[in-house]
């Protein structure tokens, strides 16, 4: 070999290990917000010896998400021994710790130590070693981990996915796959779009015929298969439960007033009294309504909001008001108009308020607060600096493309809190890439690359005083074209990791660069646990 091609060989050699070289940080995904990596090299070896050291009263979940990480990267089973000083990797239950999903994680010559205040948060911290131990895949592979500290805590409290299986039904196995690969990537809300045209999801006990009617596409048809079927209470339980372990909420949707065939399906008689005999066909989107002026719809809504207050912990219920279509609804009933009149209203989308203000009632009684998507000027009364339709004490979405900016400006100036989903970012239900499996694309909707949804600031770049409102960010799985759960998780893998760490890490910590490596080895794991997820191809540089 003469000397040049030598030199050749060598260079590529080093850019071959530069571009494949792993680390501690080369899996770690959202990125931590405070890494102190050890600059000798010094590593923490564990052995048949090492034990785990707990003051959790009641550790036994995180006890086994410990041990099943070690042993499914070290094939090692380290058990509990609280009189051990060194060679340990202790779970600290630490109440000087204040913060909500603040912890600290640290590697050193004794071993590994957790340290957080919940049982939750310490769940958030094992999810960070198990990608310390993906990621440097050479030290793990001999029983070693770096010396490193990490002191992490969130950007935003609300990072949420919203799931869709009021249009696909999900059965309670999903939505718990679903649950666990959201929680790898610090996910802590899991919102349920429950009611919708196509389905109605969730048992109500005052009101049967909303899921004997309302969750089978087929009328009368049996509520097995993909398309039918709804939760009972207990099965509801049993993923909240699931959830909670998890760190991750569940947060039920009850789509109102439009969104709703399903209730009109099962009572006919709460929609616009012109439209009570027309057929409602489950399955499709259509365009009918609660009637505004029907004393029923808050009756019944007051015992539904009642039951999902009980049923559900989260502070939050989400009420929809999306996409209500008035002009075929309330602006052509007699009850409605009479309402207009009574209140003094020239516009029947002003009875949007009376709506809301009825249903809200219901929603305090029962201490809770409400979400709405937030419309501007459409369908909803008009919005500006001076007006704005919305009661104070609910928090927003802001969804509709290009409307965002606005949408942050005046929530801000009327004081709500925001949450962000901007549709050119956050919709997920959108196409990846141009011609990528057309039949997930619902209405030809715009392409939401990988890079796109990465693109995502959900401070859109404002002074810090202005942006102090928005508590958060959601991506969203509209389930119109996503029929099961491998779908689903195509749809949401790997764009669902670019959102995970726009809601949880601040943007010095966040490059785009650096995020498309620390992709792969995340990519991979999924893949391993019988995730589906796309492969981001176009983002590899020079692949012919
Ligand atoms: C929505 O996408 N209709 C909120
Ligand atoms: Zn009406």
């Amino acid at each position: 070999m003469n000397i040049k091609v030598l030199f050749v060989t060598a260079a590529l050699f080093a850019t071959a290990i530069v571009s494949t070289a792993q680390d501690n940080t080369s899996a770690l995904i959202p990125m931590p917000n405070h890494i102190v990596k050890s600059n000798k090299g010094e590593v923490f070896t564990l052995n048949t010896r090492t034990s785990i050291k707990t003051n959790l009263p009641d550790s036994a979940f995180v006890i086994s998400e410990l041990k099943r990480i070690i042993a499914r990267h070290m094939q090692l089973s380290p058990q509990i021994d609280n009189s051990a000083r060194k060679n340990i990797i202790e779970i600290i239950k630490d109440s000087c710790i204040k913060e909500e999903e603040h912890y600290t994680l640290s590697v050193d010559k004794k071993g590994i130590h957790i340290k957080a205040n919940s049982e939750g948060t310490i769940f958030l911290a094992l999810q960070t070693l198990d990608q310390i131990l993906t990621g440097d895949i050479h030290n793990t592979a001999l029983h070693k981990v770096e010396h490193v500290f990490i002191d992490d805590k969130p950007r935003y409290a609300h990072r949420a996915i919203m799931i869709d299986p009021a249009r696909h039904f999900l059965p309670v196995s999903d939505v718990k796959f679903f649950i666990d690969q959201m929680a790898r990537f610090k996910f802590n809300k899991l919102q349920i779009h429950l009611t919708d045209d196509q389905g109605w999801r969730i048992e109500i006990k005052s009101h049967p015929k909303l899921t004997e009617i309302g969750a089978s596409r087929v009328p009368n048809g049996s509520n097995q298969g993909p398309d039918n079927g709804y939760y009972t209470q207990e099965q509801m339980r049993e993923i909240i439960e699931y959830a909670d372990k998890r760190n991750v909420e569940i947060i039920p949707e009850i789509d109102i007033p439009g969104h709703s065939v399903a209730i009109l399906a099962a009572y006919p008689h709460l929609g616009c009294e012109f439209r009570h005999n027309e057929t409602k066909n489950l399955g499709k989107t259509t365009n009918m309504m609660l009637c505004a002026a029907c004393d029923e719809v808050y009756s019944v809504y007051d015992d539904i909001i009642r039951e999902i207050a009980t049923l559900f912990p989260s502070e939050y219920i989400h009420l929809g008001g999306d996409e209500a279509a008035i002009k075929e609804n309330w602006a052509k009933c007699d009850k409605c108009h009479n309402m207009m009149e009574r209140n003094g209203y020239t516009s029947p989308s002003q009875l949007m308020i009376p709506f809301f203000n009825n249903i809200l009632s219901s929603v305090r009684t029962n201490g809770k607060k409400a979400i709405l998507w937030c419309e501007l000027d459409n369908i909803w009364p008009p919005a500006n600096e001076y007006l704005f339709p919305y009661p104070e004490d609910v928090t927003l979405v802001t969804w509709r493309n290009a409307l965002t900016p606005k949408c942050i400006e005046l929530t801000r100036k009327h004081k709500h809190q925001l949450l962000m989903a901007p549709g050119e970012h956050t919709y997920l239900d959108y196409p990846q890439y141009p011609g990528d499996l057309p039949e997930f694309n619902n209405w030809g909707m715009p392409v939401t690359t990988l890079e796109q949804a990465y693109r995502l600031d959900p401070g859109y770049g404002l002074p810090k005083e202005e942006q102090s409102h928005i508590n958060g960010v959601m991506a969203t799985l509209w389930a119109e074209a996503i029929k099961d759960i491998n779908r689903l998780t195509y749809m949401t893998y790997p764009r669902a990791m670019a959102i995970a760490e726009a809601g949880w890490s601040q943007m010095e910590q966040r490059d785009w660069e650096n995020f498309r490596l620390r992709l792969f080895p995340c990519i991979y794991e999924l893949i391993k646990s019988g995730v589906s997820v796309r492969v981001p191809f176009e983002i590899v540089e020079n692949r012919h």
